[in-house]
Order: C-alpha cells, then sequence, then structure tokens
C-alpha cells in the first residue's frame, strides 16, 4: 500500500484522543489514503498502529490480487463467484514464524506494551481487537473458527470478548462452559488484511476460516501452534495472544462507538480472557478497523460482499432477472438493500424485495429495502431516488414488516430487550399493470446516445456521470 501512495504517515499522536481523532476525519470521506502512526508518546519508535485500511477500492482489489481498477460492480461480480465456488486452501503449518520474534509468558505478559488507542471520545476503554481474529475450536468436531469481534483491554493480562449471541465463536465458547470447561482462545490483532476480511464475514458454520483465507488469497495460510491452547495463529501476523475464557467470568465492557454510527450497547458484561502468553514481531502493527458513522472501516468492504450474497441468496429462492444489488454504505451495508430486477410478471418485485429482506445476508439490521426496475442502477443514489418518487404509489407500495431480526447496535431495536425491528420493503419498480403505457422517461435514446459518443466524444470527457 505504501508503494502505491496509499498510506499517510503521522509521526507523534498520542493515543487517548489524537489517533482516534485522526481516524474520525480520515472516515468522513471514502477514498482517503491508510494511516500509519509511529512515534506514538510513550512507545517505543516502531511500535505503529494501521487504521482506515479498506476505506478504498483500490486497497480492496490491492489486498485480493484484483486489477487496480475493478470497480464496486466488479467487486460484487467477484464475491458472488467467491461463495458460489467457496474455494477453500487449508492452511501450512510451520514451525516458525515472524509471530514469534517477542514472547512473553505467565507473569512477563503486558499487554500495555502495545499502543491501543483509546478509538472514540466516549469509548469505556481501549479496544486492542477490532481489526482482529478471534480464533476458538468446536471441542466435539475440531472445527477451526475465527470471526472479528470486539476486544477491549482489561489489565496487563486481561481482555474482554464481545460475541453476540449466534455467532460462531458465541456457539462454540458455550459448548465449553456447558461442560464446565474453560475455553481456549487466540486473538490476533496485527494481520494481512485479507486474513481479516475474512474474519468480518458469515463464512458457512462448519467451515474454517484459514481454508476460505486461503480460497481468497489463492495460497495456503501459513500458521503456527500458539504455544499453550495450540491454536493456530498466523506465522507472519504482528500481534497476538492466547488464554483461556472460564465459565461466568465475566467484566464491564464497553460502551464502544459502534457501526450503525451510536454508542448504543452501554456498559455490558462480557467474558474475559485470562490471557497467559503474548506474541509480537520486532515493531509490531496494530491493527485497526474502527466502526463510526458509516461508510467505515468496519462496513464499506463489507458493503460489495453483501450485495453479492443477497443477489446469490435471491437467485437460490428462485427469484428471476436480478440485475443488481446494492446494499448502501451508508446504511452500514445493513440498513438498506436497493436491488434491481427486470420485472417478468405481477407480485415479482413485492417478492423480491421481502425476501431481499429476510434471506440469510440480508435480514440482520435491515430497515429499508428498495426495488427498482433494470434501468436504474441500484448503486447510484441519484437515481434510486427519482425511482422512489417517480414510480411509487405509497398506497400499495410500501410494505411494513414488524418483529424482525436485528441486534442491540440498532438504535431502533424495539428495545428493553426485545432485540427485533420494523423494516419497510418499498416497490419503486413501473406499475406491472401499467408498463406499456407508463410515461416515456427523458434522455437520449440508445441510438442518439451512440450516434453523440461516435461524433462527439471530443468535447464529452468530465461531462459524464459514469
Ligand atoms: C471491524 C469489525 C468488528 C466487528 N465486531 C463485532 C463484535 O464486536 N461482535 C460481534 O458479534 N460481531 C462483530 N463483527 C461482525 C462479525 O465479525 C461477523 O458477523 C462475522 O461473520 C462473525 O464470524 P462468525 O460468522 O464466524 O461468527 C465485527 C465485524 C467487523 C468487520
Amino acid at each position: 500500500m505504501d508503494n502505491a501512495g496509499q498510506i499517510q504517515h503521522v509521526s507523534g499522536a498520542e493515543r487517548e484522543r489524537e489517533i482516534g481523532g485522526i481516524v474520525d476525519v480520515y472516515q468522513r470521506r471514502i477514498g482517503n489514503k491508510a494511516l500509519l502512526f509511529d512515534d506514538i508518546p510513550g512507545y517505543p519508535k516502531g511500535h505503529r498502529i494501521l487504521a482506515n485500511i479498506l476505506t478504498s477500492v483500490p486497497r480492496i482489489n490491492m489486498t485480493m490480487g484484483l486489477p487496480a481498477n475493478a470497480s464496486e460492480v466488479d467487486l460484487v461480480a467477484f464475491w458472488r463467484r467467491y461463495m458460489q465456488e467457496m474455494k477453500l486452501i487449508p492452511p501450512r503449518t510451520v514451525s516458525r514464524g515472524l509471530i514469534q520474534e517477542n514472547v512473553q509468558s505467565g507473569d512477563a505478559v503486558d499487554l500495555h506494551c502495545i499502543p491501543t488507542p483509546r478509538w472514540h471520545e466516549q469509548d469505556g476503554g481501549h479496544f486492542i481487537g477490532t481489526g482482529c481474529m478471534v480464533v476458538m475450536k468446536d471441542p466435539d468436531t475440531g472445527w477451526i473458527n475465527y470471526g472479528a469481534y470486539r476486544v477491549q483491554v482489561q489489565g496487563r493480562n486481561v481482555a474482554s470478548v464481545h460475541c453476540t449471541k449466534g455467532k460462531h465463536g458465541n456457539q462454540i465458547m458455550r459448548k465449553y462452559h456447558e461442560r464446565g470447561a474453560p475455553c481456549p482462545v487466540a486473538v490476533v490483532v496485527g494481520m494481512h488484511p485479507g486474513l481479516f476480511m475474512v474474519s468480518g464475514l458469515e463464512i458457512p458454520y462448519g467451515t474454517n476460516e484459514y481454508d476460505a483465507a486461503g480460497g481468497l488469497l489463492g495460497e495456503p495460510v501459513d500458521v503456527v501452534a500458539a504455544p499453550r491452547t495450540g491454536l493456530p495463529i498466523p506465522a507472519n501476523a504482528e500481534i497476538a495472544f492466547e488464554g483461556y475464557v472460564r465459565p461466568n467470568d465475566l467484566l464491564p465492557e464497553g460502551p464502544f462507538g459502534e457501526w450503525a454510527g451510536y454508542y448504543v450497547g452501554g456498559v455490558l458484561q462480557e467474558p474475559a480472557i485470562r490471557i497467559e502468553t503474548l506474541l509480537h514481531r520486532n515493531d509490531p502493527i496494530l491493527l485497526g478497523a474502527i466502526p463510526g458513522i458509516p461508510p467505515d472501516d468496519d462496513s464499506f468492504y463489507r458493503g460489495t460482499y453483501r450485495s453479492g450474497a443477497i443477489w446469490n441468496q435471491l437467485e437460490a429462492a428462485g427469484i428471476p432477472e436480478v440485475k443488481g444489488v446494492w446494499a448502501h454504505p451508508s446504511g452500514g451495508s445493513r440498513l438498506w438493500i436497493t436491488v434491481s430486477i427486470k420485472q417478468q410478471y405481477a407480485g415479482h418485485s413485492k417478492q423480491a424485495g421481502i425476501v431481499a429482506s429476510q434471506c440469510h445476508a440480508g435480514a440482520y439490521a435491515n430497515r429499508f429495502v428498495v426495488v427498482v426496475d433494470d434501468d436504474i442502477d441500484p448503486a447510484n443514489m441519484d437515481k434510486v431516488v427519482w425511482a422512489m418518487c417517480t414510480r411509487c404509489d405509497p398506497r400499495d407500495d410500501f410494505e411494513i414488516l414488524r418483529g424482525n431480526w436485528t441486534g442491540t447496535s440498532d438504535p431502533m431495536n424495539y428495545g428493553r430487550g426485545d432485540q427485533r425491528n420494523a423494516r419497510v420493503v418499498i416497490d419503486a419498480c413501473k406499475p406491472w399493470h401499467r408498463r406499456e403505457s407508463f410515461p416515456l422517461a427523458v434522455g437520449s435514446s440508445t441510438d442518439l446516445d451512440a450516434h453523440i459518443h461516435a461524433k462527439w466524444r471530443h468535447v464529452l470527457p468530465g461531462a459524464e456521470a459514469t
């Protein structure tokens, strides 16, 4: 990224307010550079922090080895193929890796040697795990799972992990605790961005995320066994620690600025990780993927993935002629979904909208689904709003669905412990029975457009939207 001019180096920012404040400014616009902080007061030179990595399409392309000029639409197509083929390349266990350059164990463990920022002013602590992998092993099957679940520093050798009910890590941890056993956990907090990307994706239950990451990157991930738990950690990761979560060992956690753009959860009681080993490379880099008012580093990269996932699931549910899906980044890539279709029959558009709002990839924390005709680019918000304003009759075309799946980070969940929400499916397609008589849209015909592009190409640069 540095060679491509994609890194802004920052020297001397302190970790209580300034690092988070600079990240906040950089996340106000998609396409800004990634940030690499060094010379952090109170820490040795070289103990660095990298943030704002995946808020640009070129950097996402770079991470996945795609052509530099691949667009958002190409990314949606990429994720669609990735999920359909689900190529798995198992990790390769090696005996040595750069992660072993520095190993602290037992009483020597001190998480404070890593300069973890307070990312947002109102955060209840220092979150070392944001762009992270929390690795666990199913005690019955040996399945290795890793996911991005936020991790807060709680002391020299204690951290806490916030893993929502139903997430794979939560399911695995419960299996240990139901038997009264401690759950072994490894947390990796600086690594190849591709490994982190997979961490935040809903890879199917039972599939090892390391296999999925190998498939994404096109080569096996080299791993070493963590010294106490034996859990696999990337051999060349920057920073990792391992330990155990004991049953009913909870600590106050949060609040933390979350992906919907609010501090929602308040102070929670979350499982404590009692750390036995801390490993890091020389001059380690902590990776931050910081939620904020979206789009942000948490949600932007996942928008193209979620669009592809919803598209696949619409097709799997038998919805014909889906032409595009866009999970809008300003809705945290969850709250707003636009689907474009080539209408085939009366009721097609409503069916597509309701399925998009309830399929696995679209259901969690959605608020708006808008269905448009195939002449509308679902990623072009001006055109989507135009379709909503001109093709939609709110008497029939708004469908309010009540009692849906959402979570604590949705500020409009029902509240008082009821984690459901209401949402609306908006049919902004031309009414099926008026499709032939619907007013003709203004604008050049395909013929006129081709003629203008052939003859007047020299006056067009800069004038075209896309
Ligand atoms: C930066 C980032 C932070 C996240 N933080 C959390 C979190 O604190 N808790 C949680 O349950 N999910 C969190 N997620 C979402 C999960 O990582 C995501 O749902 C993932 O699929 C979980 O893995 P699993 O499917 O193996 O459970 C986060 C995702 C990202 C990208």
